[in-house]
């Protein structure tokens, strides 16, 4: 049977790897593909909208959309920072720096809370939904064992307690919603880029092997699971 699915993040090494993943998994899935950058597909099915996520206009706007396709089985939200040309994470405290945490914030928790106040009211209500964030383990606090990168861990621990606060409020008028967190693992990306050097052999995941787990993941959870977030493995992620 074929999926109403929505990628945000779509020009990302994720965010791609789950337009790849919907499309090859039926051609005729409807996959509205999200991006700040225009992409082109050959396939009719995939419709692709430019959003910048820290406009929310462009939220608003693409939203607005989506939603002349009615109601969606699955919205993933893969954007993300952990660098830029202005920004690294920081190794000390004696670099925090409140213009560079600003950018982390609005592109890691407040782009996807906004997103979730247009996006939310496309789920499907007559049957099971599933709004994921892609998340990060170093966003768990009780895992926080070496430190440093404190912009991104907070902006990912906040994100986590973002999607808990919208899973409670969801389930109460579309109790067959799922939103949870995802942790992809140490996927092959321009984000992991520069810290690809410590992974352990076997453990730097190609995207592709990354969603092929997670999407197993996201197929089995159910409305029980709301709120929680959870590794590419299915382990769940203590916050
Ligand atoms: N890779 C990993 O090892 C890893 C591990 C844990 C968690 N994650 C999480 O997984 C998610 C995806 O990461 P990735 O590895 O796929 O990184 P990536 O390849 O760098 O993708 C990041 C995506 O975010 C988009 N983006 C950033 N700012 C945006 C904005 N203002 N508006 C619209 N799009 C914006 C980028 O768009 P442009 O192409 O236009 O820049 C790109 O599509 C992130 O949330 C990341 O924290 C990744």
């Amino acid at each position: 049977m074929s999926e109403k699915v929505i990628i945000i993040g779509s020009s990302g090494a994720i965010g791609s790897g789950f337009v790849r993943y919907y499309e090859n998994k039926n051609p005729s899935n409807i996959i509205y593909s999200l991006s700040r950058k225009e992409i082109e597909y050959s396939n009719v099915n995939i419709k692709n909208v430019l959003i910048d996520i820290e406009n929310e206009e462009t939220i608003r706007s693409a939203a607005s959309i989506c939603s002349e396709q009615g109601s969606f089985d699955k919205i993933i939200i893969a954007t993300g920072v952990l660098h830029d040309e202005n920004l690294s994470p920081e190794k000390s405290f004696r670099y925090l720096d409140k213009e560079k945490f600003e950018k982390v914030f609005s592109i890691n928790t407040f782009g996807p809370a906004i997103i979730s106040r247009y996006f939310i009211p496309l789920l499907n209500k007559e049957k099971s939904s599933f709004l994921g964030f892609l998340s990060a383990r170093v966003g768990s606090i009780s895992d926080n064992r070496i430190g440093g990168w404190y912009s991104y861990r907070a902006s990912k621990a906040a994100l986590n307690m973002i999607i808990k606060s919208l899973s409670i409020e969801v389930a109460r008028n579309n109790p067959n919603a799922i939103i949870a967190g995802l942790h992809p693992g140490t996927v092959d990306s321009n984000l992991s880029n520069p810290f690809q050097k410590n992974v352990a052999d076997g453990k730097l995941f190609t995207p592709d092997y990354s969603i092929e787990k997670m999407t197993s993941v996201i197929d089995n959870l159910t409305s029980q699971n709301s709120g929680d977030c959870f590794a590419w493995d299915g382990e769940r992620i203590e916050f």
